[in-house]
């Protein structure tokens, strides 16, 4: 039987993570959105593109939860974006009420579901979403660090005019201006970049990668990113449905690894059909190491802020 996969939110990044999904032919898809109509017709605009594109997968959309029932996997997008000036935190009041509210919901249709949390700000809505659901670690997980580091690694495979398929890049930390990219665990063909790129370059690539989300706000002044953040979000997915025990970076709740009790922050994951399998430790350098927990501060606030 074909896997199913909900997705609530049907936004650009919601239907745009349908579009990825049903082009990779990874499982049945369903939109979920309050708004009347949204759902269904980019759904069934979605469904009638796959003829085209010779996939077999059912699209559908509804404003009823029900129609999510029983899915193995449920991308959470919804809540509001950024608009130009606003940080990921000022969303954090509105987006935390749509997110219980959505989680509730979404957990009794599919008591088994493994959940990806996309809503922003990202590690406080994850947060959110765990402790609403009440599942296990292994079963609700961040989307973020498969974002940022796509961010870092198109950026130094433009600076280095290489394929995009030889650079591996780890951004670490929680979603926002605190993150964490790792020079020294990024490489290009196993060549750390460190030895490829001058330091100030390389300091400009990391400050372009932290300011990554906002440098799109900027331009599309209406809203936020959506093809990467949903590109990321499905990357997760399939390493999940095809249980391929793939190592990416992810916001998951720590208790105790790298020093930190209690918060969803991002750090290297393997993701396979348990959902996250494995929290991978690294070795981190004083200032890395310090970078991480001030990250970590910086979600701890968030969440003191909504109780979570
Ligand atoms: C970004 C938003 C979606 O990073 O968080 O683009």
């Amino acid at each position: 039987m074909r896997k199913k996969v909900s997705i609530v939110g049907a936004g650009n990044v919601g239907a745009t993570a349908a579009h990825w999904i049903a082009a990779k032919e990874l499982a049945d898809v369903v939109l979920i959105d309050v708004v009347e109509g949204v759902p269904q017709g980019k759904a069934l605009d979605l469904l009638e593109a796959l003829p085209i594109e010779k996939r077999d997968v059912r699209v559908s959309g509804s404003n009823d939860y029900a129609a999510s029932a029983n899915s193995d996997v449920v991308v959470i997008t919804a809540g509001i974006p950024r608009k130009p000036g606003m940080s990921r935190d000022d969303l954090l009041h509105t987006n935390f009420k749509i997110m219980s509210d959505v989680v509730q919901k979404v957990v009794e249709q599919s008591p088994e579901c493994i959940l990806i949390i996309v809503s922003n700000p990202l590690d406080a809505m994850a947060q959110a979403a765990f402790r609403q659901a009440g599942f296990n670690r292994e079963r609700v997980i961040g989307m973020a660090g498969v974002l940022d580091s796509a961010r870092f690694r198109s950026f130094i495979a433009e600076e280095l005019n290489v394929s995009v398929e030889n650079v591996t890049a780890f951004v670490l930390g929680g979603h926002g201006d605190t993150m964490v990219p790792l020079p020294r665990y990024s490489t290009v063909a196993g060549i750390p970049i460190t030895e490829l790129i001058e330091p100030d370059r390389l300091e400009a690539l990391v400050q372009r990668t932290r300011d990554g989300g906002a440098e799109i706000v900027k331009y599309l002044k209406t809203g936020s990113a959506y093809y990467a953040p949903s590109a990321a979000a499905v990357e997760m997915v399939e390493a999940i449905l095809k249980d391929k025990k793939k190592i990416l970076p992810c916001a998951a709740y720590l208790q105790g690894e790298y020093g930190i009790d209690g918060y969803y922050i991002g750090v290297p994951c393997k993701l396979g059909a348990g959902g996250l399998e494995k929290i991978i430790q690294i070795k981190l350098t004083p200032e890395e190491d310090a970078a991480l927990k001030g990250s970590a501060a910086a979600v701890k606030e968030l969440c003191a802020v909504i109780g979570v």
